[in-house]
């Protein structure tokens, strides 16, 4: 099957709203046709009432291959993506052993060429995510990396971040884009033996608790880099109204920061964990519910520029342990626009920016992913139902792990349909391969 059409809806990118057919060709890639009435194509897919947009870029997953490959694999994490949505992601690198060499980077390249949406590696800041050297930066970024990052913990020693920036910054990719270091923002001196938000409710649970300026501080010291050295810096998850507020400011003076935030972030709350079950356990942690404001007025005002899920697969057996025991994190690539565009009373036209257009152009994907929607473009998109009302059902997730923490939520928009280089990989909402 080499060309499909998708007729009768209503095609939604930076450049606005028209009510057009769009032709795919799988043999090129590339968008091949967009007119009223096409036809003759080898699948036509009737869109009617629903909308065709970019596909969405996620700058943020944890693929657990190599290493951990029971909890998510690569393929199996691409097709989580595309159910999603998706049609590129960024893996990060706290695999086993760690993506800070060019054979692990090749590793996940190898994998990714049979997955079903691009796959980007990031790649360590340093050696072993261990705070103490330099990884090989340049030669990682020759084989296309483009976000280093130790995720999972930040990088502490101010200085070894300062040197990371002034590296970053002065090496020239061919393609155009950018190296882009992004930080988990924690200072871990403060949050060290915290496994939620310290606040009310660790007090109640007894567990121990993670304040907010374990975040805000690193989030203070990079603006602060980013301001002495005029480099790059992404700050992810968001999770507190300090942070918000900072990068805010930070964007006001004219600094290079950009941010991100999770769907988790902007919905739920540290009474979540009353239970203590384990699938609300995340670093950075739920907050309270006006931090949970702050990041959703982030994202409506542009401080916050893109929603990154932190898609954090987990083994049932993992997620089994006792609260202070089990590994943080949720999964979230199959429910991310469902969750956003159920509570955040964004347009569709600022969804496609915040989930599609600003990503790749953050993650240097923006020649491939985030529209426009146009002829010759690849042809990378999704189709959505912006209405369509459902229940989120962890049985009924694609990836291998199913510890999100919205099974049974009643959302509105579905993704029905993506298309990755041409290629249909979700119809009616099920993965084809
Ligand atoms: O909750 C989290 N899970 N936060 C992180 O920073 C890492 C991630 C993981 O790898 O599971």
């Amino acid at each position: 099957m080499s060309t499909t059409a998708l007729t009768g809806g209503t095609v939604i990118d930076s450049s606005g709203s028209r009510q057009v057919d769009v032709l795919v060709d799988q043999g090129t890639g590339q968008i091949a046709e967009i007119g009223t009435g096409i036809s003759g194509a080898d699948r036509t897919i009737d869109v009617a009432g629903q909308t065709i947009i970019p596909g969405f870029v996620d700058l943020h997953v944890h693929l657990r291959q190599p290493g951990n490959e029971a909890a998510e694999t690569i393929e199996s994490g691409s097709r989580a993506a595309a159910v999603g949505g998706f049609t590129a992601v960024v893996a990060m690198p706290n695999t086993t052993p760690c993506t800070d060499s060019a054979a692990v980077v090749n590793e996940i390249l190898a994998f990714g060429r049979t997955a079903l949406c691009e796959i980007k590696p990031s790649a360590a800041i340093t050696i072993g995510r261990d705070g103490e050297a330099l990884a090989p930066m340049g030669e990682l970024a020759g084989l296309g990396v483009r976000m280093f990052t130790d995720d999972g913990t930040g990088v502490q020693d101010a200085q070894l971040m300062r040197r990371a920036l002034e590296y970053a910054d002065s090496m020239v990719v061919n393609d155009g884009t950018n190296i882009v270091l992004s930080q988990h923002c924690e200072v871990t001196a403060l949050s060290q033996g915290g496994v939620m938000h310290e606040g009310e409710w660790s007090s109640r649970l007894g567990l121990g608790g993670q304040p907010s300026e374990a975040e805000e501080l690193m989030v203070m010291r990079d603006i602060a880099l980013a301001r002495l050295t005029g480099a790059r810096v992404h700050m992810q998850h968001l999770s507190t109204a300090g942070s918000v507020a900072a990068v805010r400011a930070a964007k006001a003076a004219g600094y290079p920061v950009t941010a991100e935030a999770a769907p988790h972030h902007f919905t739920l709350t540290d009474a979540a964990c009353a239970d203590y079950d384990t699938c609300f356990k995340v670093h950075p942690p739920l907050r309270t519910a006006s931090d949970v404001e702050a990041v959703r007025a982030g994202l409506a005002d542009g401080t916050i520029d893109v929603i990154a899920t932190d898609h954090a697969p987990h083994t049932a057996d993992a997620k089994e342990l006792p609260f202070d025991q089990a590994p943080p994190g949720m999964v979230g690539l199959e429910t991310a626009f469902a969750i956003a565009n159920t509570e955040l009373g964004l347009s569709i036209e600022q969804l496609v920016q915040v989930m599609s257009s600003r990503p790749a152009e953050i993650g240097g994907l923006g020649d491939r992913h985030g529209g426009p929607i146009e002829v010759g473009r690849p042809a990378n998109l999704c189709v959505i139902d912006a209405d369509e009302e459902w229940t989120i059902d962890r049985a009924q997730l694609a990836g291998l792990s199913s510890n999100t923490p919205f099974h049974g939520k009643n959302v509105r928009g579905r993704v029905r349909h993506t298309i990755f280089s041409g290629e249909v990989v979700v119809l009616d909402t099920k993965p084809l391969r």
